[in-house]
C-alpha cells in the first residue's frame, strides 16, 4: 500500500513521499507523454511479431509457388524437348515451340544453339512490369531453387526459377501492412492525446483550486466530474476545502471573541481598581469623619458625666451613652479594617492573612483554623497581594456560608515562579448552589486577571478546597 499522510511513520512526516515509477529522475515526465510512449511501443511491438509471422508465411509461401510452378513447367518442357526432334531439327522445332507458348509463370526460358549462343529468351512478365522489390528483401525472401536444362540435339533448354513476381507482391503486401499500421498508429496517438486532454482536465481544475486554497480562498469550490475516480477526489477537494473554512470562520470568531475577553478584563481591572478606590476611600472616610465624631461624643459624654452639678441620672445617661459610642468606634473600626486591611498597604500577604485568622479566631473559636506559610510572601506587588487576599477572603466567607466546618487550613506557598494559595475545610464538601453565586466567578476572574488560575470542589478526601496559583513576574517580584 502506497504511504498516505496519515499512514506514513513519525520519522517520515514532513518529508515528500517517495515518488512512484522509476524514470524521469530529473524533470518530471508528463502523463500523456507517458502513455503514448508506452502505446507506441506496445503497437511497434505488435508490428515487429505481426512482419516476423508474415514474412514467415510469405517465405514459405513464394518457395512452394514458385517450387510448383518450376516442376509443371519442367515437366511440360520435358516432353516437349523428347518430342522435338521427330518433326524437324530440334532447334528450330523447340523455338518454334517456345515462341508459341510465350511466358510461362514464374521461370524464364533460354534456348541455346550447339555454339552456346543464346537463341531464344522467354519475354519479361507484364504483371507490375519494370518494378523490383528491393534487394536485400529480395535475397531474403527469394528460394534457392536450382535451374533445370535439358539437351536436345544441337541445343540446349536452361528452364531458370523466377520468383521476382511474388517477391514484389510480398514486398507490397509488406509496405501496405506497415503504411496501414502508420496510419491506425498516428489516429490512436491523436486520439489519445485528446482523450487524456478531456480526461484529464480536471485535474488542472484540481490544482487551480489547490492554488487558490494555498492563497486562503477557502469558499473555492470544485464541480462534480462525471467520472467516478474524479468524482471523489473533487468532492474530497470540497470536504477539505468546506473544513478549511469552517476552521477558518471559528478562528476567526475566536478572534473576535479573544478580542471581546481582552476587553472585558480590561474593564473587569478598571472595575475592581475603582471597587478598591472606592473601599480605600470610604475606609478613609470612615476612620477620620466616624471615628473622629465617635471619638468627639465619648469626649462630651465623658465630661458630661463628670460634671460637678450632674445629677446621677444623667451621669448614668452619659455613662450610657459613651459605652454605646465605645462600641461603636469598634464597629466602624472593623469595617475599616474589613474594608481596606491596613497591612495590604505594605503588600505583606502573609500578614494580612495572619491579621484575618486572629479575627476569625476571635469571632469562630468554634471553627479551628490554621495558617501555614512557605517561603517569603512579603512585597508580592499590589495587585497579587490584593487578588490573593481577597480570594481567601470570599474563600472563608464561603466556608461560614455553606460547610458547616470544624477546621479550617489556610496554605500560602511560594515558589520559584509561582505563587500558591490553598483554603481546605472539612465541610460538607461541594454544597448545592444558593443565591447569585458570584464568589467563585469573582476569584476566577481575579487569577484570570493576573494570568493564573483557579481550581474549587469538593476534595477527594472530603471538604471543600479552592487552590489559586498566580504566576509570579519582575512586577511581582521584591523590587516593585
Ligand atoms: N466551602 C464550601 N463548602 C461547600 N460548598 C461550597 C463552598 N464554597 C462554595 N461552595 C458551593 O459553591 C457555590 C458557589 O460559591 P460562590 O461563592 O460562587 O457563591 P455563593 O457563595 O453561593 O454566593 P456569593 O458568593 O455570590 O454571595 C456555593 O453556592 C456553594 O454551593
Ligand atoms: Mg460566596
Amino acid at each position: 500500500m502506497p504511504a498516505t499522510p496519515e499512514t506514513a511513520p513519525a520519522a517520515n512526516r514532513g518529508r515528500p513521499l517517495p515518488r512512484e515509477g522509476g524514470w524521469g529522475k530529473g524533470r518530471p515526465v508528463s502523463l500523456r507523454l507517458r502513455l503514448s510512449l508506452l502505446l507506441g511501443v506496445l503497437n511497434l511491438g505488435f508490428l515487429l511479431v505481426l512482419l516476423a509471422l508474415l514474412l514467415g508465411n510469405q517465405r514459405a509461401s513464394i518457395a512452394e509457388e514458385i517450387t510448383a510452378a518450376h516442376r509443371v513447367t519442367v515437366q511440360l518442357l520435358g516432353t516437349a524437348a523428347q518430342t522435338s526432334g521427330l518433326t524437324g531439327p530440334a532447334p528450330l522445332v523447340m523455338e518454334t515451340f517456345l515462341r508459341r507458348l510465350g511466358r510461362v509463370r514464374a521461370n524464364e526460358i533460354r534456348l541455346y544453339d550447339s555454339r552456346g549462343e543464346l537463341r531464344y529468351v522467354s519475354p519479361p512478365s507484364h504483371y507490375k512490369q519494370s518494378r523490383q522489390a528491393p534487394e536485400p528483401f529480395a535475397r531474403l525472401m527469394t528460394p534457392q531453387l536450382e535451374a533445370t536444362g535439358f539437351d536436345l540435339p544441337g541445343a540446349r533448354l536452361l528452364i531458370v526459377p523466377d520468383a521476382s513476381r511474388a517477391v514484389l507482391d510480398a514486398w507490397d503486401d509488406l509496405t501496405s501492412l506497415v503504411l496501414l499500421w502508420l496510419g491506425f498508429f498516428v489516429v490512436l496517438q491523436v486520439s489519445l492525446l485528446l482523450f487524456l486532454r478531456h480526461l484529464l482536465r480536471p485535474a488542472e481544475t484540481l490544482l487551480v483550486g489547490l492554488d487558490q486554497l494555498a492563497h486562503g480562498r477557502f469558499a473555492t469550490r470544485l464541480a462534480e466530474s462525471p467520472v467516478s475516480e474524479w468524482r471523489e477526489l473533487t468532492s474530497g477537494f470540497n470536504r477539505v476545502a468546506a473544513a478549511l473554512e469552517r476552521g477558518q470562520a471559528e478562528q476567526r470568531q475566536l478572534v473576535l471573541t479573544t478580542e471581546a475577553l481582552a476587553a472585558n478584563r480590561e474593564v473587569t481591572r478598571f472595575i475592581e481598581a475603582g471597587i478598591e478606590a472606592e473601599r480605600k476611600r470610604l475606609a478613609r472616610e470612615l476612620h477620620d469623619e466616624l471615628g473622629q465624631s465617635v471619638t468627639a461624643i465619648r469626649l462630651i459624654a465623658t465630661s458630661l458625666a463628670r460634671h460637678a452639678g450632674a445629677g446621677a441620672e444623667i451621669a448614668a445617661g452619659a455613662g450610657k451613652i459613651n459605652e454605646v459610642a465605645a462600641s461603636l468606634y469598634d464597629g466602624v473600626q472593623r469595617i475599616v479594617r474589613e474594608l481596606r486591611p491596613a497591612v495590604l498597604e505594605r503588600s505583606d500577604l502573609a500578614a494580612a492573612l495572619e491579621e484575618i485568622a486572629r479575627e476569625w479566631r476571635q469571632q469562630h473559636p468554634d471553627i479551628a483554623l490554621t495558617l501555614a506559610t512557605r517561603g517569603d510572601c512579603s512585597h508580592l506587588g499590589e495587585a497579587l497581594t490584593l487578588a490573593a487576599f481577597r480570594v481567601v477572603q470570599e474563600a472563608l466567607t464561603n466556608v461560614l456560608k455553606h460547610a458547616a466546618a470544624r477546621r479550617v487550613d489556610i496554605e500560602l506557598c511560594r515558589e520559584t515562579g509561582t505563587l500558591g494559595v490553598c483554603v481546605r475545610d472539612d465541610g460538607r464538601g461541594q454544597a448545592a448552589p444558593a443565591g447569585m453565586r458570584r464568589g467563585l466567578a469573582g476569584m476566577r476572574e481575579r487569577a484570570a486577571l493576573l494570568g493564573g488560575t483557579l481550581a474549587a470542589g469538593a476534595a477527594a478526601e472530603g471538604g471543600f478546597c479552592v487552590t489559586l496559583n498566580l504566576p509570579l513576574n519582575e512586577k511581582e517580584t521584591p523590587s516593585s
